[in-house]
């Protein structure tokens, strides 16, 4: 996790960095830091979200800095564990994302031959190797000490008296982005989009020389050009444009992302990819995952082709037999348990298709194939507008392998009914769950991982313990929590389920716990057992899916308003999880 940035060029760097840096904060926000190259390497550095005040820009005028803003995995979130981390003689600096998996006895041989570690993290290490490499030119340096390094690491680089930024990538995302007579790298595109839409995305084993004038990048000691991709995210995306929150931007913008999700699939190419299919195995994590147990539902029903789900990081040590395809789900692109999951079914007689938001992410470099949602940025660490965007790309999947079953169940019908569904009354529900301790959610089939996706919104941002079962669960066991204390949201609407829900209701109602019900407009017999209902918009069953998801994603969004939570930065949380 944690996000890097460098800037080389005409502009105040540190600027730059700092604004780069608040835009990964999604990445890991419990410290942060810069170093400074003028005469001599500043390090300023503090434990704790970035804070702007910390640093007087007036005072930084250097064209050259690096910057980090960190989710610790080594030593704990303070002012010293903090990076940018230096050599003995602070004349480099170094900012590092990934892991080095054997900085333990690189770190104990460092200290036999007498460097001095200031803190208690893996990164440290790298920064002393360079130093006892370095001879006055930092590219020959690093790149000496990268075959020493074990693990995954995105690095920028800078010593004293040298105008440029060493820059390396293996197996943690790296883009430059290439302005006229500036350059800015960074952990993804979002701090380079204020400045050119032209980027490269570093691949594994790029070692790059970044100055103002341009870039060298060199791999396995080649120099190589590398393409430079346009970036069409529009600046605009990643601002939050008048909405309070970007959770609550992102979740607005569902109805055109779903549609431009399914606008962007090219069925010609998917036929291609998924002929002569005969079972699936989805592979994602957290809401990823939940997109993917939606797909099982779906697709078992309409095209009747069997579909494993497996989190990431189980799959890894225990995989199954593999034959078929194997969709991974991630809208980062960068998930490692993921990613080592796709590498996993390489080995296997399979084809691989990845799904995912970001461009020249790492996904796309494991899987065969590979499907883009084409959300946006995304910038809330709470998935919503990717979910929705990965469930419109599984549709199209599920509409192929079924020969157009579920475009009859008019997927074009999904843009009026979530807009429908934003406007929905959900104050009496609010009101009922911000005072509540534990909430529990639930629901019956394809309805189950939406309400999984419902607990885990609301737990993520409120803080508020929220469980999911499929309702049929209840009683072997979680019955035993119930009181006036525990509200219920349940799914309960038209379908194969709705009559045993309406019982399981009943069931919990008979224990005292208090019951939000989201069910179909003029359900009577819903209002008679249910203490709050909320009503979605009548749809086609499938597209229900889609606006009780929205309506779960406001019911979290405006609990934890409430509550005073930090909405887009949740405590402990990071949106990309690059370590295992
Ligand atoms: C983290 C995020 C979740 C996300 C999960 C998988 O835990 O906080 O919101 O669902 O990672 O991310 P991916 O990028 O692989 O979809």
């Amino acid at each position: 996790m944690c996000g890097i940035v460098g800037y080389i060029g005409p502009r105040n760097a540190a600027e730059v960095v700092i604004k780069g840096l608040k835009k990964l904060e999604y990445r890991g926000y419990d410290s942060f830091g810069i170093a400074v190259s003028s005469d001599q390497i500043s390090i300023l550095k503090k434990g704790g979200r970035i804070q702007e005040s910390f640093f007087n820009l007036n005072e930084l005028n250097s064209g050259l800095v690096i910057g980090h803003t960190r989710w610790a995995t080594h030593g704990i979130p303070n002012d010293t564990n903090a990076h940018p981390h230096s050599d003995c003689s602070n004349n480099i600096a170094l900012v590092h994302n990934g892991i080095i998996e054997n900085f333990l006895s690189l770190r104990e041989d460092l200290l036999i031959r007498g460097h001095i570690f200031k803190s208690d993290t893996d990164t440290e290490v790298i920064v002393h190797l360079i130093e006892e490499f370095y001879n006055g030119d930092l590219l020959y340096a690093v790149r000496d000490v990268i075959p020493l390094l074990q693990g995954s690491f995105a690095i920028l680089v800078i010593a004293k008296g040298e105008k440029r930024i060493i820059a390396a990538r293996y197996k943690s995302p790296l883009v430059l982005g290439i302005g006229d007579g500036e350059v800015i790298a960074g952990s993804d595109v979002t701090p380079i989009l204020d400045y050119t839409p032209d980027v490269i995305f570093l691949e594994d084993g790029d070692l790059v020389s970044i100055r103002a004038e341009g870039v060298v990048i060199e791999n396995s000691h080649v120099i190589i050009e590398r393409l430079v991709t346009c970036v069409d995210w529009s600046r605009e995306d990643a601002r939050k444009g008048g909405f309070d929150h970007f959770m609550q931007k992102e979740i607005f913008e569902q109805a055109s992302v779903f549609s431009q999700a399914i606008r962007s699939v090219d069925y010609e190419a998917l036929k291609t990819i998924l002929s002569g299919v005969k079972e699936i195995t989805v592979v994602g994590c957290g809401t990823s995952y939940h997109a993917g147990m939606i797909f099982r539902y779906l697709t078992e029903e309409f095209a009747r082709i069997p579909v494993r789900v497996e989190f990431a990081s189980e799959f890894k040590y225990s995989p199954p037999p593999l034959h078929g395809l194997l969709i991974a789900l991630t809208q980062s692109g960068e998930t490692a348990d993921t990613l080592a999951a796709v590498e996993i079914a390489k080995n296997y007689e399979c084809t691989t298709l990845a799904i995912t938001n970001v461009l020249g992410s790492s996904i796309t470099r494991v899987a065969k194939n590979t499907l883009f949602m084409r959300a946006g940025p995304e910038v809330s660490v709470a998935a919503t507008k990717s979910f929705i965007a990965e469930l419109a790309v599984l549709f199209c999947i599920t509409d192929c392998l079924s020969e157009g079953e579920l475009r009859t169940q008019s997927l074009d019908s999904a843009h009026k009914a979530i807009e429908d569904a934003l406007l929905i009354d959900i104050d009496p529900a609010v009101d009922l769950l911000k005072n509540a301790g534990t909430v529990f959610f639930v629901g019956r089939g394809w309805y189950y991982p939406v309400s999984l996706e419902g607990a885990l919104k609301l737990k993520e941002i409120s803080y508020i313990h929220a469980e999911s079962y499929a309702a049929g669960e209840m009683k072997h066991g979680p019955f035993a929590l119930l009181s006036e204390e525990t509200p219920v949201v349940a799914i309960c609407v038209e379908g194969p389920t709705y009559s045993v829900m309406i019982s399981n209701i009943k069931e919990v109602k008979a224990r005292r716990a208090p019951v939000i019900a989201i069910g179909n407009k003029g359900d009577t017999d819903l209002c008679a057992v249910a203490d709050v209902v909320v009503t979605i918009p009548d749809t086609p069953r499938v597209i229900q899916i889609l606006t009780i998801t929205v309506i779960l994603q406001l019911l979290a969004y405006r609990t934890a308003v409430a509550l005073g939570r930090d909405i887009d930065r949740p405590r402990n949380l990071a949106k990309s999880v690059t370590v295992e």
